[in-house]
C-alpha cells in the first residue's frame, strides 16, 4: 500500500523527472494541490489520460498503469521504457532548422513513413514537440501533424538526463494505448485513479452542445458514470476539470468533495487563453 506523503517525499529526495513533452493541459503547476488532495493511502495507481504525465512523474508509484488514446504519445513512453539509448542516438540526428522541421513534420504524408521503426517515430514526436509552435499536438482531418515551426533559439531537443530519469521511472510500469473506459476492468478496491480529461470549455454550459476534440458531452457523462461505478467498487478517484456549472451539475453527488483551485496555464489545449483560471478537483473520499 502506498502512502501519498511518503511517495512525494521520496521523490523530492530522489530523481526528479520532468514530463519529457510539453503537453496541453499539463498539470505541472497544480502538482502540490493534486498531491494534497490525493488519497492518503492506496494500492495501485492508474492514470488513463496520462498526456505528459506530470502527476505520475511526481509520484512515481512502481505499481502503475498509464494510458492515453494517443498512439504516437504512448509509443514514446514505450520506447523511453525499452530503448532509451536508441532514442537518444536518433534524436541526436535531428536539427532545429525550418527546412529540417518541415521535412520531418511532413514525413507522415509520405508512404515511406510506414517503414519507419518505432524509435524513429518516437524521436520525431519529441523533436516536433520541442520545435513546433508552442509544443502543440494537432493533426488535420487526415491525421497528419500540422503545427507550424516554432522558430525557437534553443529548443533542448535532447534532454538526455531527463530521458534517462524517465526511463528509470517507467521501469515495470504498464503502458497502454486505450480509451479511459478500459481502466474499469483493471482497477480494484483500494486502487487510485487520477482522471485528467480534456476539459469542458468554459464558455459552454448547455447540456445539448457538443465539444471539440471528439471529447464531447457524452464522454464527459460516460466519465462521470464510470466514476460512480468505480466508487461502488471501492476505487478512489480524483478528477480534474474546468470550473463550470456543468461540472457542478454532473458531479452533484460529490458536491461536498469538490475543491476549487487556481491554475496558471502556460499552454492551453483547452483554448480559453492564458493566465489564471479556476479549476476543480473532484474526489470520492
Ligand atoms: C488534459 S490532457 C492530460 C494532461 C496530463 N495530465 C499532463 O500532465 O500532461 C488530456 C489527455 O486525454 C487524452 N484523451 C483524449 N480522449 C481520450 C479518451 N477517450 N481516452 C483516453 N485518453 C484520451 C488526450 O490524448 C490527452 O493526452
Amino acid at each position: 500500500m502506498y502512502n501519498i506523503k511518503q511517495l512525494a517525499l521520496k521523490i523530492d529526495a530522489k530523481i526528479k523527472v520532468q514530463p519529457f513533452v510539453k503537453w496541453a493541459g499539463g498539470k505541472r503547476q497544480l502538482l502540490d494541490e493534486l498531491v494534497r488532495y490525493a488519497p492518503k493511502w492506496f494500492n495501485r495507481y492508474f492514470e488513463p489520460f496520462v498526456g505528459g504525465g506530470a502527476l505520475f512523474f511526481r509520484l512515481q508509484p512502481k505499481l502503475s498503469t498509464i494510458s492515453d488514446i494517443n498512439p504516437e504519445l504512448m509509443n514514446v513512453y514505450q520506447i523511453i521504457k525499452d530503448q532509451v539509448d536508441d532514442l537518444i542516438i536518433e534524436l541526436k540526428k535531428l536539427k532545429n532548422t525550418e527546412q529540417d522541421f518541415y521535412k520531418i513534420r511532413n514525413a507522415d504524408r509520405n508512404l515511406d513513413y510506414n517503414k519507419w521503426n518505432n524509435v524513429q517515430k518516437a524521436a520525431r514526436f519529441i523533436y516536433l514537440n520541442k520545435t513546433c509552435y508552442n509544443g502543440l499536438y494537432r493533426v488535420n482531418s487526415k491525421g497528419y501533424f500540422n503545427v507550424p515551426y516554432g522558430n525557437y533559439q534553443n529548443p533542448n531537443i535532447i534532454d538526455e538526463h531527463n530521458l534517462r530519469a524517465s526511463n528509470e521511472a517507467l521501469r515495470n510500469i504498464v503502458i497502454k494505448c486505450q480509451s479511459f473506459l478500459d481502466v474499469e476492468k483493471d482497477a480494484r478496491k483500494g486502487d487510485f485513479i487520477y482522471f485528467d480529461p480534456p476539459y469542458i470549455p468554459l464558455n459552454r454550459t448547455s447540456f445539448t452542445k457538443y465539444f471539440k476534440d471528439d471529447f464531447d458531452l457524452k464522454m464527459q457523462v460516460d466519465l462521470r458514470d464510470l466514476c460512480d461505478r468505480l466508487s461502488e467498487k471501492g476505487v478512489y478517484f480524483m478528477v480534474s476539470n474546468s470550473h463550470t456549472p456543468l461540472i457542478f451539475r454532473l458531479y452533484a453527488k460529490y458536491a461536498k468533495l469538490i475543491k476549487e483551485v487556481d491554475a496558471n496555464r502556460a499552454i492551453n489545449c483547452k483554448s480559453e487563453g492564458r493566465g489564471k483560471v479556476k479549476e476543480v478537483i473532484i474526489t470520492n473520499y
